[in-house]
């Protein structure tokens, strides 16, 4: 039954911080995928990248989604990457209302460019490694979505969070 919300999007798109506000919005628990990992590795994503591997933290965020996808009632903020999955799709799609919050790469690389905490743009060339990801994934965003949120530097929050919050209710 799809009454979960599945929050999609690139780094930096807000996944987080709308998901938390939209749970209390809506009365639902709030689960953020990078966080269940952490928990459950007790070790921060990065050091997870840098010990084990970028594999090691994909077959993680599988099993975490997995797991998660079959509780209900809950907002889902997924890790920027979870979409390159099949499995992770599948198992959004099946349980989960999928929104894709549609930031530019303008806000996104303002937001993201002091952040050291993404190993995957801990590079010289943040902005173009950030261009490079976000062409190869926009596409699978967008065709994974079951609704999208246009959000730039001048959205607010709650606009954003009472817009899915309607998409949502209206099915
Ligand atoms: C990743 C995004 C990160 C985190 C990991 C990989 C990605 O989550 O899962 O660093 O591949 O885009 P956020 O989207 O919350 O930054």
């Amino acid at each position: 039954m799809k009454n979960n919300i599945a929050l999609i999007g690139f780094m930096g798109s807000g996944k987080t911080t709308i998901g938390k506000t939209l749970a209390k919005a809506l009365d639902m628990k709030f689960v953020d995928i990078d966080e269940a990992i952490v928990k459950k590795e007790n070790c921060s994503i990065s050091e997870i990248f840098q010990k084990k591997g970028e594999l090691y933290f994909r077959d993680l965020e599988r099993e975490v989604i997995e797991k998660e996808s079959k509780d209900n009632n809950i907002v889902i903020s997924t890790g920027g990457g979870a979409i390159i999955d099949n499995l992770n799709i599948k198992n959004l799609k099946s349980s989960s209302f999928v929104v894709f919050l549609d930031c530019d790469i303008d806000t996104i690389y303002n937001r993201v460019k002091h952040n050291k905490k993404r190993p995957l743009l801990d590079c010289e060339n943040m902005l173009e490694k950030l261009v490079e990801i976000y062409e190869k994934r926009v596409l699978l965003y967008r065709i994974s979505a079951d609704f999208i949120v246009k959000i730039d530097s001048e959205t607010n929050l709650y606009d954003s969070v009472d817009r899915i919050k309607e998409a949502y209710i209206n099915g």
